[in-house]
């Protein structure tokens, strides 16, 4: 055989072949499976050698054990050693066991999960079977769309919460915080706006609850409404791995329904346990505390996590979200309650001396802020707000010197309208979930003042703007 150059033409179709080769072998279905071996354990984290030049943080690996394959997360990558955080706790890791690199966590949400309750792996735990797998298939560390394509909040709601309706009504695509101490109202209150009819979908995530709360919220609470919904559950038992999962999962759902078309309601009760598993996994892989004991990633995954709420590209959905954050000790400007504030479009806060004069939801109106409220508010009732609040507001102010006798009526007309009507409108904001959800928090507010004033009773002419 004679020894021929290759001229461009004769070289041509072959690479054209290599090139079909590369790409045809580039899919994922054909990507090499990377791996490496365990080398130290510690109660946390395990390390692993070999993997290092090929994931990234955040990936997931799985990890061959005596008792079958198990998830790991890469909470951090060094030049020889890849830390991981195992999912399940409990799992016995053995030095030079097998890892293999997964990638990115993906889940493939469908319309069938609709009434189901799952786990942060999105598997059943409800007890009713499988849940089928759809064909739209996402990673959980999706980032938000970018804000310039995002539709503008604009449409109003209503929530059925008088106490909301009135003073910080909210509008569709908004994201907003429940903050109080502990046992103050929450997840009642939480339970209460997930009743809300205003949405196609709703995607709860319980995270870090006591086991008994889940069932009772699921059952007693969504009721009907759960035929919309799916919960994401991850209890205090379970790792902090699950637990950090949970708000991510679930937000990666509201994300396939509101691409949908859907107007989704999140929520996820609470945040702060989000924070503290985020805080669980950094102590375990090292990371240094920066405030409060909570480390850097803390601040970066709270903004990336809210972000992904809110309205969605044109021609999709909105994904409102209501998320709740306790507050240590009932400080309102601990690290987390400060940061997720600055996040938001607007703050609900519950006062645990509210809830001590039995008025629940403990709802402060002075301190709450909706920062879309104009956007549903008509000119009337913004004004009528307005008024409201100074209202409450004398009333407060004055509260130890009327205790101490030092208020004469007569004296101040302002003063002796507070005296007068401020525990009317206190009456009307009082709610359980078991009560009659309100049709108008602004026309039952204007009945009651009327029957109080002894004027009978007509239709309120404080026009409504039409909600959606
Ligand atoms: N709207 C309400 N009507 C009547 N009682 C209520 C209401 N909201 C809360 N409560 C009472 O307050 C208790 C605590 O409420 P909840 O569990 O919602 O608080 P939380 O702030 O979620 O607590 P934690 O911080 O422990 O999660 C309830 O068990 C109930 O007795
Ligand atoms: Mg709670």
């Amino acid at each position: 055989m004679t020894n021929m150059p290759l001229t461009e033409d004769a070289l041509s179709p072959k690479l054209d072949h290599l090139a079909g080769l590369v790409s045809r072998y580039a899919k994922p279905e054909y990507a090499v499976a990377h791996g490496g071996h365990v080398q130290t354990i510690a109660a946390g984290h395990y390390t692993v050698s070999g993997l290092s030049r090929h994931v990234r943080l955040g990936e997931f690996v799985a990890h061959k054990s005596a008792t079958g394959i198990h998830l790991g997360e890469v909470v951090r990558v060094e030049p020889e050693l890849a830390y991981v955080c195992p999912i399940e706790p409990g799992e016995p890791i053995g030095i030079h066991d097998t890892v293999i690199r997964k990638g990115a966590f993906r889940i493939s949400p469908a319309e069938s999960w609709c009434g189901r309750t799952i786990n942060s792996l999105c598997e059943p735990i409800d007890g009713l079977g499988p849940i089928v797998e759809g064909l739209d298939r996402r990673s959980i560390s999706n980032t938000a769309p970018p804000s310039m394509t995002r539709k503008r909040v604009e449409k109003g709601f209503r929530t059925g919460v008088r106490a909301i309706d009135i003073f910080s009504p909210l509008c569709h695509g908004q994201r907003l915080g429940i903050f109080a101490g502990s046992g103050v109202g929450k997840s009642t209150l939480l339970s209460m706006l997930a009743k809300a009819d205003a949405f196609d979908r709703v995607v709860i995530a319980l995270v870090g609850e006591r086991g008994r709360e889940v069932r009772e919220f699921i059952e007693d609470t969504l009721g009907e409404n759960m035929k919309k919904s799916i919960a994401v559950v991850a209890t205090s038992d379970e790792s902090p791995m699950l637990r950090k999962m949970a708000p991510l999962t679930a937000v990666t759902i509201a994300e396939h329904f509101r691409d949908q078309g859907d107007n989704v309601l999140l929520i996820v009760d609470s945040v702060t346990r989000f924070a503290h598993a985020i805080r669980e996994v950094a102590t375990a892989s090292g990371e240094p505390p920066i405030a409060r004991g909570y480390p850097a990633s803390v601040f970066t995954e709270l903004p990336r996590l809210l972000e992904r709420a809110g309205p969605g590209p044109e021609g999709t959905g909105t994904i409102t979200a209501i998320i709740s954050i306790l507050v240590d000790g009932d400080n309102h400007n601990d690290p987390i309650a400060d940061s997720t504030r600055g996040i938001l479009d607007g703050h609900i806060v519950l006062q645990r001396s509210i809830a001590e004069e039995g008025r629940y939801p403990p709802i402060d109106p002075l301190a709450s802020i909706s920062r879309l409220a104009r956007k549903a508010w008509t000119p009337d009732q913004e004004k009528l707000v307005s008024r409201l609040k100074t209202l409450i507001h004398r009333f407060e102010e004055t509260r130890d010197l009327r205790l101490i006798g030092g208020y004469r009526p007569g004296a101040d007309p302002d003063l002796d309208m507070a005296v007068k009507q401020v525990p009317i409108i206190y009456d009307v904001l009082k709610q359980s979930p078991g009560d009659r959800e309100s049709a108008d928090a602004f026309a039952d507010l204007a009945a009651a003042l009327k029957t109080a004033a002894g004027i009978p009773n007509q239709p309120s002419t404080i026009p409504t703007r039409p909600r959606g």
